[in-house]
């Protein structure tokens, strides 16, 4: 009988009413699916009762770790006294005001519920203040599921054209045709390419957005001066900088990524880590640019935007997050990612570790760097999902994508124990 015969049922039943047995197509890709049914802390616990320490923080919103009593407590308070008024209530000012000042960029701000949308009314802010149209984003950066956006994240080698000039790939049956048509697409961290296609298309581009942690494919973070020059390109030739903190926002340091580096651009999306897995997203930026919105002219709406259990829960996140020992975190990151190279080199394994304390990708490849996306297409897949059952086996929770999640509530013992666990399956015949 296997370990997660309950889950192996539950997922064959599901066949039968949801789509692929899932909600979101990335959750097909774990295997096996499994069904969860609590959590706390760093620890979750399946169907089967099997609990598992957890670096997915279920794709990373929950960095205070899991049902955190203050975020909980906040919720049900506020929603007992209703729960969407379809009109404004004054905790949002509060959460808005909080964001303004822990967010550089953050002069005004709208909330909304998932950061692709965040990311499609950055899009169109940034389309309306410019008059222009096109778009330039990076080759392996991941900004959502929408049309528009869903362009690259991912392409075959076979479609994505020259490294130095790829082409925008669709990545989903329905998509529009002509989704890609204004995408314009560059590899990451080559800002003289940024400087030679600004020269040529300045005057056509409304924005160029990145994740400034190229966190969706090998975690790369953007080489010294990168941002700077961009921030620098974007001001000479009048294109809207658009961050998609989505993944760094609230988690590298309370004001995103912006802050880490030291780089404010023109609107910044946020999501994920902002309320601790309620959803909400915001986009915030430069009052200029989210006048536009003020003025009604440009639309920006939704039903359940701002509702009241997300924006307190997003209020009580950030409240305790402005308590949050950010370097601790960062602190215990690296020990994990030391610890883990020096199991590598000792089980001679070529390991790969990029990234930063609180969000960091782990390859088995022979490579020193992982420098843009193209780089990422020879890690050794198999061995990592290998890696990653195998841990799962053990008692800790992997993306399967090889991103690991460090959260508020992983402790020093989690980190050794992580350690242990690993230098068991590396010590197995079969891996040497
Ligand atoms: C950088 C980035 N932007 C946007 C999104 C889309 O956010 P959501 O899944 O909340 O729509 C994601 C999701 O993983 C992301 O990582």
């Amino acid at each position: 009988m296997s370990r997660y015969q309950r889950s192996i049922e539950l997922f064959q039943r599901a066949q039968g009413s949801l789509a692929g047995g899932v909600s979101s197509n990335v959750r097909a890709l774990a295997q096996p699916p499994l069904y969860f049914h609590s959590a706390t802390g760093a620890r979750i616990v399946d169907a089967d009762e099997n609990v598992y320490l957890d670096y997915t923080l279920s794709q990373g919103p929950m960095f205070l770790g899991h049902s955190p009593p203050v975020v909980l407590d906040a919720v049900e308070r506020a929603m007992r006294n209703g729960q969407l008024y379809g009109a404004q209530h004054d905790l949002e000012i509060d959460l808005a005001e909080s964001i303004q000042r822990a967010v550089p960029c953050a002069e005004l701000l709208r909330f909304c519920n998932s950061g692709s949308e965040a990311v499609h009314a950055a899009i169109r802010v940034a389309r309306a203040h410019t008059g222009r149209e096109k778009i330039l984003k990076f080759e392996g950066h991941y900004h959502g599921w929408y049309d528009e956006t869903l362009i690259s994240s991912a392409p075959g080698l076979e479609q994505a054209g020259p490294p130095q000039a790829p082409k925008s790939v669709l990545a989903s049956s329905g998509q529009l045709a002509s989704a890609g048509e204004n995408i314009i697409v560059l590899p990451w961290n080559d800002s003289d390419l940024v400087r030679a296609t600004m020269q040529s298309l300045g005057h056509e581009l409304a924005a160029v957005i990145m994740e400034p942690v190229m966190c969706n494919n090998g975690c790369i973070p953007p080489l010294p001066g990168y941002l700077e020059t961009v921030r620098d390109l974007c001001a000479q030739h009048g294109i809207v900088l658009i961050f998609d903190e989505v993944i760094t926002g609230f988690r590298l340091a309370l004001g995103g990524a912006q802050s880490f580096y030291g780089v404010t651009p023109d609107l910044a999306t946020f999501g994920k880590a902002m309320a601790n897995g309620f959803p909400i997203a915001c986009l915030a930026g430069r009052r200029a640019l989210l006048e536009r919105i003020a003025k009604l002219e440009v639309n920006h709406s939704g039903t359940y935007n701002s509702n009241v259990m997300v924006t307190a829960a997003a209020q009580a996140t950030i409240a305790e997050l402005q308590r949050l020992d950010y370097q601790r975190i960062h602190q215990l990151g690296e020990t994990l990612m030391n610890g883990l190279r020096e199991l590598a080199a000792d089980y001679g394994l070529p390991l790969l570790i990029q990234g930063l304390g609180p969000v960091f990708h782990l390859a088995f490849t022979e490579r020193d760097a992982i420098a843009d996306y193209r780089d990422s297409l020879d890690i050794d897949g198999v061995r990592n999902r290998e890696f990653v059952g195998a841990m799962l086996d053990r008692g800790i929770r992997l993306l399967s994508r090889g991103l690991w999640y460090l959260s508020a509530a992983h402790t020093a013992a989690d980190v050794q124990h992580t350690l242990d666990t690993v230098a068991e399956i590396w010590s197995e015949r079969g891996w040497r």
